[in-house]
């Protein structure tokens, strides 16, 4: 009896170290870099990270970051935190599937084997690196110099001492607000369609500082670790500006990782790492009602705690804003003749958001203000100051209107008709998913009858699958069915 126990102990011990051994042979270790040949495919069951390759600290990782379940983003993410740094931008959506590649072959290449290539550095270097201040290169392999670099290609975040030029941007991560720099100042601006900017933040250089000269190049950003500010820069290492981080201690021995990011509110952030958490220590916008559009389309937002309201004093506030509104313009006549339907909504003590930043004419009347809007379906309203005859035009559509106690300011505001609660965006995509469902279901129609026919001729489904590689009925209707999801996918946010 003894004897066998003790065999059976042996026995399980021994199962356990092989168990062990086996446990450490597939954790293998990280990469620190990527050489040619290398390739990395999702693994189906991790979520919502997979580690690619790390930085010489381990504090960063490159890898796929899965989202909305199915998603895959190529990315670099902070480890303790698991915030994303940096995003690749891919021409077209990558999914979390066998057929989904990370690949090195000089190129760093997104790939699926459907599809074809999604995103690459298009380059022809010797190995890919993560740098210990997050950036991800692309080296040569005589120099070791970066030939492609992930700090070149910002997405909403800028890393310290990652320098951030005229030519590129920081993007929130919703794709409605950017942050670029102009000839002598840095701004944040909403993007609205067509390529059009509204500019919603305004810091010049400072006139303490050195002055922007004019022909000695561009200016450009830098989040100083050193220092602890965002700086704008010239020529010289010296900033012609500094905006201050507010709990930055020089001396402190344990410099802390800094960065700024461009959030969904539209808001610019400055944080620090204490360790454990990111620590806000800077606000572009430091009043609500500034932000760019705080209470959405139609909204009004009150200075001092008021918070939000509608325009409409007739609609309560929900979040997300108080009409349908939509984008575009009202000029869609569509065979309907002239311009889309609308109704006129006025509201006195109110003005522009940034006031300061935006352009206007002088009026003799209010009337002669909304005549400028009134027959021209660019024009989504205006807003009129009785005291100053300032007449201010808005060539896109209502966002967050400021509330003042001023009775004489007056706001004249259009809302497209029948455009409560659905956009057009909404509808359109509505309209594609009702025509694939109908086409998916008489495809399966059709599918089942041929499969009844064939039931009754003696054909078995088996023969058929060989004959056509994938079989004739299911075959086409799961392609549809895969291509119709991507094209939805795609819609949603081109057209916004
Ligand atoms: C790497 O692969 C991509 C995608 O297959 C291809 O377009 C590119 O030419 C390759 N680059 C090199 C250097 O072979
Ligand atoms: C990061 O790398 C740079 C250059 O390779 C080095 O000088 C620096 O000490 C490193 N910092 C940390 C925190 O490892
Ligand atoms: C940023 O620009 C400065 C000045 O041109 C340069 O010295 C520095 O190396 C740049 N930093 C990075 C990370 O490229
Ligand atoms: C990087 O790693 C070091 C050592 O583990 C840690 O003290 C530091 O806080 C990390 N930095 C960041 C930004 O995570
Ligand atoms: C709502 O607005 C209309 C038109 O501006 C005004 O006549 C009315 O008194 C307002 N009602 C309330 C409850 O404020
Ligand atoms: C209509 O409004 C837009 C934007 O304010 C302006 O550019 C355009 O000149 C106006 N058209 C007419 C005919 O007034
Ligand atoms: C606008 O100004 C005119 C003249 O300055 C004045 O007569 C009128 O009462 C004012 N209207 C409002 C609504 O303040």
């Amino acid at each position: 009896m003894k004897i066998k126990s003790i065999l059976i102990l042996l026995l399980s011990l021994q199962i356990s170290l092989i168990c062990h051994a086996e446990d450490a042979a597939t954790a293998t270790p990280i990469p620190q870099e990527l050489l040619t040949g290398f390739s990395a495919v999702p693994q189906p069951t991790t979520t919502p990270f997979q580690a690619i390759l790390t930085d010489p600290t381990g504090n960063f990782s490159l890898g796929f970051l899965r989202q909305n379940q199915n998603q895959l983003k190529l990315a670099v993410i902070h480890v303790a935190s698991s915030e994303p740094f940096w995003v690749a931008n891919p021409t077209r959506l990558a999914s979390w599937a066998h057929t989904t590649r990370l690949s090195f072959n000089g190129s760093l290449v997104l790939s699926d084997s459907k599809t074809g290539v999604s995103w690459s550095t298009a380059t022809n270097g010797h190995r890919a690196v993560l740098l210990n201040n997050s950036n991800l290169q692309v080296q040569n392999r005589a120099t070791q110099t970066p030939i492609w670099e992930s700090f070149h290609f910002p997405t909403n975040t800028l890393v310290q001492d990652q320098n951030l030029t005229a030519d590129k941007s920081l993007v929130s991560s919703n794709g409605l607000y950017s942050f670029r720099l102009g000839d002598d100042f840095m701004g944040l601006y909403t993007n609205l369609n067509g390529g059009k900017r509204l500019l919603y933040w305004k810091h010049t250089a400072m006139e303490a500082k050195d002055e922007v000269k004019e022909g000695e190049g561009p200016i450009y950003a830098r989040v100083n670790s050193e220092g602890g500010y965002l700086g704008m820069y010239q020529t010289s290492s010296k900033p012609v500006d500094v905006q201050k981080f507010s709990t930055f201690q020089q001396d402190s021995t344990t410099s802390s990782f800094l960065l700024v990011r461009l959030e969904t509110d539209g808001n610019l952030k400055g944080y620090y790492w204490n360790g454990s958490n990111w620590m806000l220590n800077y606000e572009a916008i430091g009043e609500t009602c500034e932000l760019p559009n705080p209470c959405g389309s139609y909204g009004l937002c009150t200075p001092g705690g008021a918070g939000c309201s509608c325009l409409d004093n007739q609609t309560r506030f929900e979040s997300g804003g108080c009409e349908g509104g939509g984008g575009g313009d009202l000029c869609g006549g569509r065979g309907f003749g002239g311009g889309e339907s609308y109704r006129v909504l006025r509201r006195s003590g109110v003005e522009p958001p940034h006031k300061e930043l935006v352009a206007h004419v002088t009026t003799a009347s209010l009337a002669g203000c909304e005549g400028l809007c009134e027959r021209n379906c660019s024009c989504w309203g205006v807003f009129y100051s009785n005291a100053t005859g300032f007449c201010y035009v808005l060539d896109y559509p209502v966002g967050t209107v400021l509330g003042t106690g001023d009775g004489s300011k007056v706001g004249y505001f259009k809302v497209r008709e029948g455009g409560e609660g659905r956009n057009r965006v909404g509808a359109r995509v509505g309209i594609v998913v009702g025509v694939l469902v109908l086409i998916g279901v008489v495809i399966f129609g059709v599918g089942l009858c041929v499969k009844r026919l064939q039931r009754r001729r003696g054909v078995s489904g088996g023969m058929l699958k060989e004959e056509n590689g994938h079989g004739a009925s299911p075959g086409p209707y799961r392609n549809l069915k895969s291509a119709s999801f991507r094209s939805i996918e795609m819609s949603v946010p081109i057209s916004r």
